[in-house]
């Protein structure tokens, strides 16, 4: 790896003995990945992936104290992924019981490190931290070290910014030092796409269902969409945007897709086009028939098959304050149609904590209240993984928490009909 004399100097201790073993482990991390070079971090704001306080992950907090002591704060302010708990949302006792004596006991000291260290402020725990209403948001061409799947994967595609899939810790260690190792999705080669897909729909394809059928063809690779532009517009609007986000979320968790391009829709592929395109790229061809092939394959993992839902998560990633009023409305649509006053399935609807503020300011709220929709800030995968938790049968229409835990996997209409009426179609 060739340094500069900074860098340099950092490694040989000049600036601490922690700095430099925080910059020497992003050296080695590029090394693996063939770096030759760091390059600085741009962005205003860093975003961290690691927002639990498990017992499980000591050394991190370990290293933290450390950085501390050394006065070593992190050189930018940070969101960070979202809380892990609510009391307001649905849990028995035993569920309970393993929340608070075996689960995210360090949550709370955790806290007080990432205050510390530099955390934006005490709403800034969510996933969807580039919502205008959190505030981290990169500009186009920033350089990021951020390791959130589903945040690397809109910022990248969405915003234009640059940031490689890093793990947990190496994004507070890229931010902490200043510097990310220069490979991959951060290089304009490895931005470009060794995939056509061509989307063939009859009509607007399920965000989430689209994005798992590009994520498990394409895997790791980037991927240049043809015909969604069709259904989406040629303007990142709101709708456009809130589409992106949960289309993403699932081509970075049902595959490990960092970037994607949608022509005459995303920064480059409306600057650069089909030069994007890299030679001998395949072509993946999705119609509703594919749509369809892939939903009745997904594996449903509930202990029996035909059980009745006893909770549905909505919002992973979070909520965007758009979709929280469009999910009012429906709700209550759905409510009348059946004649039903509340959710008949107790329903969670997760956002980020500035969002539910301003959401809260808004007619919206006392509306959705009334349906029986709790409003959550927390991450309904840190929810899942209490093994109590995990039992019970759970739906969503996210696909990134049905890939990760035992939660089945509706479509909207479909989850829409669940809570309001009962039963699917
Ligand atoms: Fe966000 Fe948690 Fe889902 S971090 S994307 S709500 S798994």
């Amino acid at each position: 790896m060739i340094l500069n004399e900074e860098q340099k100097a950092i490694l040989n201790g000049e600036k601490g003995e922690n700095l430099a073993k925080v910059l020497e482990s992003v050296i080695r991390y590029g090394e693996l990945f063939g770096a030759e070079k760091l390059v600085p971090v741009t962005s205003k704001y860093n975003h961290l992936v690691t927002s639990f306080g498990l017992k499980a992950m000591g050394p991190v907090y370990d290293l933290m104290g450390k950085l501390i002591q050394e006065g070593v704060a992190s050189q930018q302010k940070f969101s960070v992924d979202p809380r892990p708990c609510d009391p307001n949302v649905p849990k028995n006792f035993l569920q309970n019981f393993i929340f608070n004596n075996f689960m995210y006991t360090k949550q709370e000291s955790y806290e007080k490190q990432l205050k510390e260290l530099g955390l934006m402020d005490e709403n800034a725990f969510t996933c969807a931290c580039y919502l205008d209403e959190v505030g981290n948001k990169p500009q186009k061409g920033d350089v990021l070290s951020w390791a959130e799947s589903s945040a690397v994967v809109y910022a990248n595609s969405v915003l234009g910014a640059r940031c490689n899939r890093n793990s947990g810790i190496i994004d507070i260690m890229g931010s902490i030092v200043g510097y990310v190792p220069y490979f991959g999705l951060v290089t304009d080669e490895g931005r470009k796409a060794s995939w056509i897909i061509e989307v063939k729909t009859e009509k607007k394809p399920e965000a989430q269902l689209l994005g798992s059928a590009i994520g498990m063809k394409v895997m790791e690779d980037v991927p240049y969409i043809k015909g969604l532009d069709k259904w989406l517009g040629t303007e990142l609007d709101d709708a456009a945007c809130t589409y992106l986000k949960d289309f993403g979320a699932a081509t970075a968790s049902n595959g490990a897709v960092g970037l994607y391009h949608v022509e005459n829709l995303t920064p480059e592929a409306k600057e650069l086009g089909e030069d994007l395109i890299l030679e001998g790229a395949q072509v993946y061809v999705i119609d509703d028939a594919e749509l369809q092939r892939v939903y009745d394959n997904y594996p449903v993992i509930w202990k029996d098959e035909n059980a009745k839902p006893k909770l549905c998560f909505m919002g992973c990633p979070h909520m965007s304050l758009q979709q929280l009023k469009d999910w009012t409305e429906k709700l209550e649509e759905g409510l009348k149609e059946a004649g039903n006053k509340k959710v008949v399935i107790p329903t969670v609807f997760t956002s980020a904590p500035a969002v539910i503020e301003e959401f809260k300011k808004t007619e919206y709220a006392k509306r959705l209240e009334a349906t029986g929709v709790i409003l959550s800030y927390i991450c309904p995968l840190m929810y899942m993984n209490n093994p109590l938790c995990g039992k019970m049968p759970v739906i969503t229409s996210s696909n990134k928490l049905r890939t990760y835990t035992t939660a089945r996997y509706y479509t909207d209409a479909e989850i829409l009909q669940q809570i309001t009426k009962g039963g699917v179609k």
